[in-house]
């Protein structure tokens, strides 16, 4: 059964707490966060303020999703506001495994998110510092895009290297996540699955839950 984890970014905002209420009684373990800093990514989402008032209502595992530039800027901020785990993109970490070190210290769990054109070669030598591995199935800054179908030769890659390197890294998937993908992505070695819209744009958000972890 994978990790289910719905991003708060779908949810409705006029009514987040009724709907974070929602997510705590559901059979899902973890919010997915997304902070997006208009750099980074084309678009942009909520910042602190909004993640302090989440923090009070969220019962469940924080996983914060930075898509912002410097990330390693904010750690010790994320970590006071409660964030479980933190996890930075590769491609605006130059300093990677200071990073790691960094958000491990300040007593999170360490994320690393690639983008859909980042092979998962570029991780061979910090695989064993990753808690989570991110996997991005669309380009990161919106809800609600397609799905990517080259994600699924991403997994075996990240499999085969978790594997080979005695690593203990979960696997997460995000971005046009359903439950019409969402057995195909276990299949393939997917522990973690990140959906906003297919949870909150449902008739039924808990029914949509249910099908996911019964993947
Ligand atoms: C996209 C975000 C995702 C997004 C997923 O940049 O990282 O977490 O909320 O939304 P859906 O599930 O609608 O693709
Ligand atoms: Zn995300």
């Amino acid at each position: 059964m994978p990790i289910v984890a719905p991003s708060v970014l779908a949810a409705d905002f006029l009514n987040l707490e009724k709907d974070l209420q929602l997510i705590n009684q559901s059979e899902a373990e973890w919010f997915h966060l997304d902070i997006m800093d208009g750099v980074f990514v084309p678009n942009i989402s909520y910042g602190m303020p909004v993640m302090k008032a989440i923090k009070k209502v969220a019962k469940k595992t924080l996983d914060v999703h930075l898509m912002i530039v410097q990330p390693e800027r904010y750690i010790k901020e994320f970590a006071a506001l409660g964030a479980d785990i933190l996890t930075v993109h590769y491609e605006v970490s130059p300093h990677l495994h200071r990073t790691l070190q960094e958000i491990k210290n300040a007593g999170m769990k360490r994320g690393v998110s690639l983008n859909p054109h980042t092979p998962m070669s570029v991780l061979e030598n910090i695989i064993t510092d990753v808690d989570v591995l991110l996997i991005m199935s669309v380009n990161p800054g919106f809800g609600g895009q397609k799905f990517i179908e080259n994600t699924y030769d991403k997994i075996k890659a990240a499999k085969e290297l978790i594997e080979r390197k005695g690593a203990d890294t979960i696997i997460e998937i995000d971005g046009g996540v359903s439950p019409a993908n969402a057995s195909k992505l276990v299949a393939a070695g997917a522990d973690a699955l990140v959906a906003g819209s297919a949870v909150f744009g449902a008739e039924n958000p808990l029914e949509v839950i249910r099908q996911l972890k019964n993947s």
